[in-house]
């Protein structure tokens, strides 16, 4: 790996003051080698960025505006993450795609709002089951990564991608190592076709679904993947910290 690794915790609708305390408490004090982010959900963000303003922990949203402001009842833009202190965001995780009607499209706009900001978007991407099960992977990722990247310009700036395959998320059924590795090749070598070989380098990308601590180590043994996006593992923090500790 020539990147430094990195592992992010996404709370998802999980978590309170408890979470925030017991999370910090574990992991303030380690010198991990990864860079570590923690996405809580929103209402929790300012009490992480305190409680996180003197160590090496960064943190991230779930999610951000695709409107800049406005009458948009309900939404957090992405200048106003950034101005909270903010490093990261999610953009397109499958949740907000199967739930709450997101798509490639809103991804788009998504992304360019964070980079626009200086926030690091997190471009989520994977197959269904279905999709799986019908060999699409590639052509699902494909038309994800040039649909949501259109007209997004890495030259000067830089995102992670998180592949999750969906049938792997909360399901205890990750995905094999040696698959993941294939399917985070193949990301590259798209990345490399929409860009260039130093852009598919410096593009760090990330597996996520069902990671937990006896799959954490195999998972970043491989070439491609450079780092993890971690669920329900990273509700426990004795169990996120020694998942970080991998890397
Ligand atoms: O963002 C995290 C992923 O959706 C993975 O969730 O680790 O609970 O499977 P999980």
């Amino acid at each position: 790996h020539n990147k430094r690794p990195i592992i992010m915790a996404n709370w998802k609708l999980n978590g309170g003051v408890d979470l925030i305390c017991s999370s910090v408490a574990s992991l303030i004090n380690q010198p991990f080698a990864a860079e570590i982010v923690i996405c809580p959900p929103y209402l929790y963000l300012r009490d992480m960025l305190n409680f996180l303003q003197h160590s090496q922990i960064n943190v991230g949203s779930q999610n951000v505006s695709k409107f800049k402001s406005g009458a948009y009842t309900g939404e957090t833009s992405a200048q106003m993450l950034k101005e909270a202190g903010c490093q990261y965001c999610l953009v397109g995780h499958s949740e907000r795609r199967e739930t709450f009607g997101e798509n490639n499209a809103s991804c788009q706009l998504k992304i360019e709002r964070a980079l626009q900001s200086g926030l690091t978007p997190v471009l989520c991407i994977g197959e269904s089951q279905k999709e799986y099960e019908c060999d699409l992977t590639e052509q699902v990722l494909t038309r994800q990564l040039t649909e949501s990247l259109e007209n997004i310009d890495l030259s000067q700036q830089s995102i992670c991608i998180a592949y999750e395959p969906v049938w792997a998320i909360g399901t205890g059924k990750s995905a094999n190592a040696q698959v993941a590795q294939k399917v985070h090749y193949f990301i590259r070598q798209q990345l490399k076709a929409m860009y260039s070989e130093q852009t598919a380098q410096n593009t760090r990308i990330m597996y996520g679904g069902s990671v937990n601590k006896n799959n954490a180590e195999t998972m970043l043994e491989q070439p491609d993947i450079d780092g993890l996006l971690v669920g329900g593992a990273s509700l426990d923090p004795a169990h996120f910290s020694e998942i970080c500790n991998y890397a």
